[in-house]
């Protein structure tokens, strides 16, 4: 039975996948790297320490700076990230999310964050929903980021409930892989090529309407 649902953050409650990203990218252009789009997707979901290895690799540059070089380069770009973070209000909730939560709620559903990102509770307090959800996974705890499932594992455990019990939301294809890996059923948002692992698919979160998941959910363990 259905029990819980759990939420990647950036790019699926708000479009802030596009800050990291831009922030990036900007990053890279200054070390002097250039990323093509699927560098990019390849990027969505990745803990900040693996996007800056991912990308000094891409640019053949991994062993050009030192641990505390790399923990500045990180740094700036969270700066960065932070300034678009600023200007957030709870206009930037993605349309169909406030539906999709208020659904849930009225269902007795609990509701939990699975974000690899350090910023989720800020976030969360400038879109004014921190308050709705029953649980955020503290991605200080993990020893492995997605297409681990361990984020998904401990979000499921936080609310006490087993993999068959919850549903699960991402935008990035290393989340989907994280979710499937997790046993729990994937709802992927974005591009159907690149979340084909998920066990359902809408473009985006507009469509996302809580009675078809259900739907979709309950066929899937007939
Ligand atoms: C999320 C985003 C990634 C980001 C990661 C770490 O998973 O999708 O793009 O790199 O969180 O975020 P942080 O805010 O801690 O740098
Ligand atoms: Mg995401």
């Amino acid at each position: 039975m259905l029990k819980g649902l759990i939420f990647d953050l950036d790019g699926v409650l708000t479009d802030s996948a596009r800050f990291h990203l831009t922030a990036w990218n900007n990053l890279a252009k200054d070390l002097g790297i250039t990323l093509s789009q699927a560098d990019l997707d390849n990027l969505r979901g990745i803990s900040r320490m693996d996007s800056l290895e991912m990308i000094l690799k891409i640019g053949g540059k991994e062993n050009d700076y030192s641990p505390e070089e790399k923990a500045a380069l990180a740094a700036k770009k969270n700066e960065k990230f932070l300034e678009s973070v600023e200007t957030m209000t709870p206009a930037d909730i993605l349309p169909g999310i406030p539906q999709l939560l208020a659904d849930a709620k009225q269902d007795g559903l609990k509701l939990v964050i699975a974000s690899a990102s350090k910023n989720a509770p800020k976030i969360l307090t400038k879109l004014g929903i921190i308050g709705e959800f029953d649980g955020i996974v503290d991605p200080a705890s993990l020893h492995k980021g997605k297409p681990d499932p361990e984020i998904y594992e401990k979000a499921q455990a936080l609310i006490g409930l087993e993999q068959d019990e919850v549903i699960s939301f991402e935008d990035a294809a290393a989340g989907v892989a994280a979710i499937k890996a997790a046993g729990q059923f994937a709802v992927g948002i974005g591009d159907r090529k690149l979340l084909h692992e998920a066990d359902y698919i809408v473009s985006d979160t507009s469509q996302l309407h809580l009675a078809d998941i259900v739907t979709a959910f309950k066929e899937s363990k007939e």
